[in-house]
């Protein structure tokens, strides 16, 4: 049987407490490091503890919520799946990248530091994701074979097979129109991947029947495809402002995108149709997947 967590408000409810807890242990992580460049610490801090959404540590919570682990347990996982975007950000954003100016209503991490900087900010933060994995207390009291899975599922989720090889895909796909198969092979790479892996690493943890656990699978990979087709959408849909990034990005890269290869319409409808096929799956998992549930819907309906 899977545990439940006690459930007696919404998940919006609990956000914030989430929110506090993954930045609580953020800002650990960075200070932990004893000898760290001061310039180094400060761009490490600059691209990590901004106004992120924290999407992906909040699926880890929720995904906790479901498999019946406790927070405590989850909190490492949280950070290092934020560690690992942040740096993916910062990447990202570099000029030999998208090249882009702002980032979280902010100048991007090379436009307030230096190009050199924000390369090693970003290289920092993500070995600094596998060092939160591989020395939290409280993850060091579940058995050696789940912790070493939770690591080898982060790595994966970052890797070649994963975001930076979406990554890759993404730019080689720049200036060309990609069929809407290849696109979709970018984003559950780019986006998917490290978001699959924040549903699915906290499960890891406890002892889920195998069929719940692929229902679970199955979530996790529409979701992220559906969160990724929404970035493509605010890119056309919404302002500078109110996305805290450029909204012409994309365009101005001639980027392949979901609504440059379906249309707007043709992309909502897909959004909705994979979120659909997603929130099909949490169905037969019991009231403690209403958190991933909410976050479900919060993903498909999101402004920014
Ligand atoms: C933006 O991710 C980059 C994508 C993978 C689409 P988010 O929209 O989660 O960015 P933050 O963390 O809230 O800034
Ligand atoms: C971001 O993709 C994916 C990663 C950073 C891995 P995009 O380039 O489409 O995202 P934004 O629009 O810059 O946030
Ligand atoms: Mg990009
Ligand atoms: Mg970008």
């Amino acid at each position: 049987m899977i545990a439940r967590a006690p459930l007696d408000n919404a998940f919006g409810d609990r956000l914030e407490t989430y929110r506090e807890r993954v930045n609580r242990r953020l800002a650990q992580a960075i200070s932990n490091g004893d000898g760290t460049p001061r310039r180094l610490r400060a761009a490490m801090e600059y691209s990590v503890l901004g106004a992120g959404k924290r999407v992906r540590p909040l699926l880890a919570y929720a995904s906790g919520e479901l498999a019946g682990v406790a927070a405590e347990s989850v909190d490492a996982i949280a950070a290092s799946v934020e560690l690992v975007h942040a740096y993916s950000l910062v990447h990202d954003d570099l000029p030999a990248m998208d090249d882009d100016d702002l980032r979280r209503g902010r100048p991007t991490t090379h436009r307030q530091f230096d190009e050199a900087t924000a390369i090693l900010a970003g290289d920092a933060l993500q070995a600094l994701a596998f060092e939160t994995l591989s020395t939290d207390d409280v993850l060091a009291s579940h058995p050696a074979a789940a912790r070493l899975e939770v690591v080898a599922w982060l790595a994966r989720a970052a890797g070649p097979a994963g975001m930076v090889g979406g990554q890759s895909l993404d730019m080689e796909a720049e200036g060309r129109r990609a069929g809407e198969a290849a696109l979709e092979n970018i984003h559950r790479r780019k986006t998917g991947a490290l978001m699959r892996a924040s549903i699915m690493m906290p499960s890891l943890l406890a002892d889920m029947p195998a069929a719940a656990r692929d229902k679970l699978d199955a979530f996790s990979r529409n979701l992220g495809l559906v969160f990724q087709i929404r970035d493509d959408l605010l890119e056309v849909e919404q302002d500078t402002v109110t996305l805290g990034k450029s909204a012409g990005s994309d365009r101005a890269n001639d980027k392949s995108t979901y609504p440059a290869v379906l249309g707007v319409d043709g992309a909502r409808a897909r959004a909705h149709e994979l979120h659909k096929h997603a929130s099909a799956m949490l169905e037969s998992l019991g009231p403690g997947a209403d958190g991933l549930a909410w976050l479900a819907n919060f993903i498909l309906r999101r402004s920014s």
